[in-house]
Formats: structure tokens, C-alpha cells, sequence
């Protein structure tokens, strides 16, 4: 059923039930438990971005701008572009200490910014709510200066666990998009939820005018009964040197990719 936007944040939601812009859901606080995967990610951006810096970077889809802060080492100014209004309040307070981080109200597909006029774009846990990311690919090439710069973290269903389920049924890995929302969530009218093929995304990608420069394969102990038993340094550590080991095999549930302009 079309809904006729109420406010500016329906106008940028796609008109979708949005956990991010529900009070009872908050964000922040799925992050406790998480610092061996917070680290991890941090680390991929930290070793995809090392000796690079930039004028004008973008977090899209930034949330409450967990990483903004990270960036600031790499850039001259970060802007946090986020589509939902509740999660720039809490990025109001997160950024406290930080009032030169733009935060702007926009969407991955449309982001406003001049042709060229940026430099670095990131997209970490977004992908998971894009089953089609062709418009935003187009749009991050469009913003994109030549020499610039994305990573893109692709929420994984090609993963080590599902290789090998997919293997002792004798069947292949979709290529399309998997929803991996629980029944009773999948409603229709909720935003998406899905986990994707890295190779399909990097065929979406180079449609769009890219080319994969590096990969990384992120959170690769991600275990909630591995967590309990090895101290968080020893799983950093480990994490330090299976990320670029198994980027190929695409083993994590996140894959990061650094990318440019062909
Ligand atoms: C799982 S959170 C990740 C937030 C942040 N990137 C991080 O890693 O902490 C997903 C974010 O994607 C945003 N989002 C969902 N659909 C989007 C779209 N079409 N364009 C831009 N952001 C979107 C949501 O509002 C939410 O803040």
C-alpha cells in the first residue's frame, strides 16, 4: 500500500517500517557484546586506508556515527549521511566531541553532494537493507572524484559456514541476494534484510564503474561460544592475519572492499 509521507524522515526511508527511526529499537546498544567485531572492522579500514589521506570523506549509512571518528584520521572533513532521523539525534550526542563531523540527512541513492566532490565514501553494514544496489553504486560514481577512494562492507552469505552447508547438500550458492530476516519478522512492509554474494556485488560494482583494489574478509571468529572462551587480544590477533589470508575465499561474514574508478 503507498503511504504518502508524514515528514521528511518517511521521505527518506524508502516508506518502510525502519528499526533505526523505531524508539523501543536502539542501535547503540547492539554494540555491547560486539568489540571483538567493532575492532575487527576497524582494523580492516584502518589497514585498507593506511598512508592514504583525503579531503572529503562520506560515511553512508553511518548510523550514529561509530566510525566517523575513525575517519577523521584520514580525511580533512567527514560527513555522516544517514537516512534516519533518530540515528543523527544519537549521533548529536556520540559526535559531542566532535562538531566538525557534518551530519546530513540523506539517503545511500541520492546523496546530494556536487559531482566529483568527494574523495572517500564508506558503506559498513548497509548493504544488509540494499538487495539492489545498483542506484546507489551509480550514485557513489557519480559523487566519486576520479582518484577516489570506497569501501564497501558486504554483509556475506557466501561465507565459510554456509560454503560448506551449501557443499554437504551438493548445491551451489545462490548468486542473488538471501533475506535472512526471521519468519516472523518477514513482513512486507519492513525494510530488507538480506546477505549478499560478494562475486555479485563485484559484478554490480564494476556496472557501476569500479574495480575491486583490495579484499579483506572481516569478524572471521565472529562466534558468540568462541567469544567466551579466548581473550579478545588473542582473537584480534588472529582476526589481524586471517583477513587478508582468507579475503579470496570470501571465509568472514563481512567482506570488505576497497575499490576506485576503472
Ligand atoms: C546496521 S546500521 C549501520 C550503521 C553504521 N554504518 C555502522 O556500521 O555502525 C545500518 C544503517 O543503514 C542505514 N540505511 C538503511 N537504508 C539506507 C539507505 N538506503 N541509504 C543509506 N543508509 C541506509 C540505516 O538508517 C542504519 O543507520
Amino acid at each position: 500500500m503507498k503511504q504518502e509521507p508524514t515528514d521528511k524522515t518517511a521521505t527518506t526511508t524508502k516508506k518502510k517500517a525502519d528499526q533505526y527511526n523505531d524508539p523501543t529499537h536502539n542501535y547503540l546498544k547492539y554494540w555491547d557484546g560486539r568489540d571483538y567485531e567493532n575492532a575487527a572492522e576497524r582494523m580492516a579500514i584502518e589497514r585498507l586506508l593506511e598512508g592514504k589521506h583525503f579531503k572529503n570523506a562520506v560515511d553512508v549509512g553511518g548510523g550514529y556515527g561509530r566510525l566517523c571518528v575513525l575517519l577523521e584520521k584520514y580525511a580533512d572533513k567527514v560527513t555522516l549521511a544517514e537516512p534516519s532521523q533518530q540515528q543523527l539525534h544519537i549521533a548529536k550526542d556520540c559526535l559531542q566531541d566532535h562538531p566538525e563531523v557534518d551530519r546530513k540527512l540523506l539517503q545511500a541513492e541520492d546523496l546530494k553532494f556536487k559531482d566529483g566532490s568527494i574523495d572517500l565514501l564508506t558503506m559498513v553494514r548497509v548493504m544488509h537493507h540494499l538487495p539492489n544496489p545498483t542506484p546507489e553504486f551509480t550514485e557513489f560514481a557519480r559523487v566519486l572524484s576520479p582518484d577516489g577512494y570506497a569501501i564497501i562492507e558486504v554483509a556475506n552469505y557466501s561465507h565459510g559456514r554456509n560454503r560448506l552447508k551449501y557443499f554437504l547438500k551438493g548445491e551451489k550458492l545462490p548468486t542473488e541476494p538471501v533475506s535472512i530476516r526471521s519468519k516472523i519478522n518477514d513482513r512486507k512492509d519492513e525494510i530488507p534484510f538480506v546477505n549478499h554474494n560478494p562475486e555479485t556485488v563485484i559484478k554490480q560494482l564494476a556496472h557501476a564503474g569500479f574495480k575491486v583494489e583490495r579484499i579483506l574478509s572481516v569478524s572471521n571468529l565472529r562466534s558468540p561460544g568462541l567469544k567466551k572462551i579466548m581473550p579478545r587480544r588473542v582473537m584480534l590477533a588472529i582476526e589481524g592475519i586471517l583477513q587478508p589470508t582468507l579475503a579470496n575465499s570470501y571465509f568472514g561474514p563481512s567482506v570488505f572492499l576497497l575499490i576506485r574508478k576503472e
